[in-house]
């Protein structure tokens, strides 16, 4: 005699199963990320599947990657009791006890998508899945008009992904239904911790990952270049403090050197070169930097870092290093965003340096960590973002105040003595600041009372 079991699943919150369990034959879902997209389709596709009750019955959970594919069936099997199932970690598949089978399956070659009468599949991370493969997957639907759920983080709009959700939302394709979810939808997700990446993400990378909102362009971690774009490049001029980034070729990339006027926030300068020894390329920045009264440099030290260094230090270059390992990348990239997004910074009208900004990539890590980078491929370089990121990081951390608070820094410095000695400056001004911020901010009060 036949035993009955009972397997509970959590709850989706309405949205989510609204979404998820949509009678459409195809559901479009673009979404914030933890909006329970990959939590939603493996509830779905296991009690489709158990329902349909027969053993022919196939599906087929397709990923960008071989590692999402493996979180989507890791995600499966953990929502059914193993004596139950049979499972293969190394085919990514599991059989349920009424015969019925799902495999987790790679995009990254469609050629492995083909085949196969394929009753239901799951798109995870739709936006980032290689249209061919799309394709093939669709020719496994056609014996017995499987349905597909969608899900993904919208990736900028050159992908079909999105244009296939922009049809759907405006009801043009009667096999397919959209929708969209707000990470903030998501009631198991902290308030805080979504309030947190928000001031701490380039706006355009918070829209995309957490509101579910498809940038402009693909990139996005920059936006309003365009509009910071002037003519800035200028010869040096006395009184001013000019402070500089620098970012060093390794092998395939160019040495970048950026100067910046530290009050103004224009780019009066930038040098970039390849192909010269060490000692050339120490030589060339001090030439420049001593030009520009003795700028400072703040530069990248990650990996070749200390020979260089000491090479700087001996020829007189007045220097910070900074690593860019993990966090430290971040900040450096978000801090350059937000001048962007502010209109805080002057760049000249650099071709290769708008083209660097524009094409300029985020992704999200398997472990939920946002990476930027310059997107893959021959002729792709980020060193002048990088040498502009890093002179932007010296720039903020200096204190050095905007035009319009000219008179408020003259005052500043008054008040404190504060001398700008050379590789001081960074701490004691950054010191000061707080504590004048603070006075200033007492005296005020006290004025208010009176
Ligand atoms: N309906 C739900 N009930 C309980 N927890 C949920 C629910 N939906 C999602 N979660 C939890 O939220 C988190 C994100 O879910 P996940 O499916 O990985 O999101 P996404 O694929 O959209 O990034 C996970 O910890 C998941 O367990
Ligand atoms: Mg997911």
């Amino acid at each position: 005699m036949g035993r009955t079991v009972q397997v509970t699943f959590p709850p989706l919150y309405p949205k989510q199963y609204e979404a998820i369990f949509s009678p459409a034959r195809y559901s479009l879902t673009e979404a914030g990320t933890k909006t329970g997209k990959t939590l939603g389709c493996a509830i779905w596709m296991v009690s489709e599947a158990w329902a349909n009750d027969t053993h022919d019955d196939v599906s087929w959970w397709v990923a960008p990657i071989y590692a999402q594919a493996e979180l989507g069936f890791n995600r499966m099997k953990s929502l059914l009791p193993p004596d139950l199932i049979k499972t293969s970690d190394s085919r990514l598949s599991i059989v349920l006890p009424t015969g019925a089978s799902i495999f987790c399956k790679s995009g990254e070659k469609s050629d492995n998508l083909f085949g196969a009468a394929v009753k239901r599949a799951v798109v995870d991370e739709a936006s980032r899945l290689r249209e061919e493969s799309w394709f093939a997957l669709r020719t496994t639907l056609t014996q017995k008009r499987g349905r597909v759920r969608f899900i993904g983080n919208p990736k900028g709009k050159r992908n079909w992904f999105w244009r296939w959700c922009q049809l759907a939302k405006a009801g043009q394709d009667p096999e397919a239904a959209y929708f969209h979810l707000r990470t903030l939808d998501n009631p198991h997700v902290s308030r805080e911790e979504v309030e947190r990446a928000r001031l701490e993400l380039p706006p355009s990378v918070f829209e995309e990952l957490y509101e579910g909102l498809a940038q402009e362009d693909g990139a996005g971690v920059f936006r309003n270049i365009r509009a910071c774009v002037g003519e800035c490049l200028m010869s040096p001029r006395t009184g001013r403090v000019y402070l500089a980034g620098l970012d060093l070729a390794r092998l395939q990339d160019y040495t970048v050197l950026t100067i910046m006027d530290a009050v103004t926030r224009q780019v009066v300068h930038i040098e970039r070169f390849n192909e010269l020894s060490w000692n050339l390329q120490v030589e060339r920045v001090k030439t420049a930097v001593k030009r520009y009264n003795d700028a400072m440099v703040m530069f990248d030290a990650t990996g070749i870092g200390d020979p260089i260094y000491d090479q700087l230090v001996t020829a007189g270059v007045r220097v910070q290093p900074y690593r860019l390992y993990g966090e430290a990348k971040n900040q450096l990239i978000e801090a350059l965003s937000i001048v962007f997004e502010q209109k805080r910074i002057v760049i000249p009208p650099d071709r290769q340096l708008i083209h660097e900004l524009e094409s300029y990539e985020y992704e999200l890590t398997d472990q939920g960590r946002v990476k930027y980078h310059a997107p893959e491929g021959v002729g792709m370089h980020d060193d002048m973002v990088i040498s502009l990121a890093l002179v932007n990081l010296l720039c903020e951390r200096s204190g050095y105040l905007e035009p319009t608070e000219r008179s408020f820094s003259t005052a500043l410095l008054q008040d404190y003595n504060i001398q700008v000695v050379p590789s001081g400056i960074e701490y004691a001004v950054q010191q000061d600041l707080q504590r004048f911020l603070a006075r200033r901010h007492e005296s005020r009060q006290l004025v208010e009372v009176e």
